[in-house]
């Protein structure tokens, strides 16, 4: 089984139940606020891990995130890589509205104190034909490309959130690129699913790209070949962490050799299972619970 390093931020996630999104100088109080694991890092870790990969996770914590690296260890995750001797945790401070969407404020903290000799540690345990996964929630993101590169590992990048920084990166050492289309439009100009894929290619004709589209599904294209997935119906929640949670399940079929369409649909049924619940980390279902889940495809 090929082994997978996924180096990316860990959060507290401060989450407030609101009856409706804060406007422009309103003031409200919230239906109730709770705290949770997060960040996009540590979120795909743990769908990686509950999905059956073999997962190590490299990342900073401060000394009172501990609590954090010890979820990613409960779910089966390495935490080797994980520092604490960051400033400050990172922290997401979360509104939930009754639709189960939500915003999200990041501080970045300890996300972006990660230094270039922690990285090389990490990299000295991984070799050609393992796999290096990444969102833009940490800083030295080219540094850990060009390690991945110089050690012939495949690179995974979820370029969420997307930022001006990420806009100016050279993608053409990205293997698989799986973004939303938010960002899909904002990195290619373009605003249909298969013209932002395409475009994708042409600039970069290697890359295998997997873009989500909400209520639309998920849609699959390389150079050779294109598959769509149609979601599972579910009632929304809370929708915080299921793009993770489809990246984390995604990434783990395929690098255990199932077929794209197999990897696709675990990806969207997890997506579905953990938006059915509350919290990002928390509502990542395991394998078991995925594949035996009776959900109905629509469309
Ligand atoms: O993708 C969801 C995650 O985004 C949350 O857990 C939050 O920490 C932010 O990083």
């Amino acid at each position: 089984m090929k082994k997978i390093l996924s180096y990316g931020s860990l959060n507290v996630d401060i989450v407030y139940s609101m009856p409706h999104f804060v406007q422009p100088g309103e003031t409200i109080a919230a239906c109730k606020t709770e705290q949770f694991p997060g960040g996009k890092g540590l979120n795909q870790s743990v769908a990686l891990s509950r999905a059956g990969a073999k997962v190590w996770h490299g990342g900073k914590i401060s000394t009172e995130g501990k609590w954090l690296s010890d979820i990613l260890e409960k779910s089966g995750v390495d935490v080797s890589f994980v520092s604490d001797s960051g400033s400050s945790t990172g922290t997401a401070f979360i509104q939930v509205a009754p639709s189960g969407e939500n915003c999200i404020i990041l501080n970045h903290g300890a996300n972006y104190e990660n230094t270039t000799e922690e990285i090389d540690r990490a990299f000295e345990n991984f070799g050609a034909g393992d796999i290096l996964l990444l969102q833009n929630e940490i800083n030295l993101l080219p540094y850990l490309m060009e390690k991945a590169t110089e050690k012939a590992m495949e690179i995974a990048l979820n370029p969420s959130p997307i930022d001006e920084k990420l806009m100016q990166m050279d993608l053409s050492a990205v293997s698989y690129l799986i973004l939303n289309e938010i960002e899909g439009e904002t990195i290619t100009g373009r605003k249909e699913p298969d013209e932002i894929c395409r475009t994708l290619l042409d600039r970069y004709p290697d890359m295998k790209v997997v873009l989500t589209m909400g209520g639309e599904g998920a849609m699959y294209m390389d150079k050779d070949n294109s598959f769509r997935q149609n979601i599972f119906e579910v009632k929304a929640v809370d929708t915080t962490g299921a793009g993770d949670t489809f990246t984390g399940y995604f990434l783990a079929f395929v690098s255990e050799g199932s077929s794209v369409p197999e990897a696709l649909k675990a990806a969207s049924k997890a997506a579905a299972i953990a938006v059915s619940g509350k919290g990002a980390a928390a509502s990542i279902p395991v394998r078991a619970e995925v594949m035996a889940a009776k959900l109905k495809e629509k469309g």
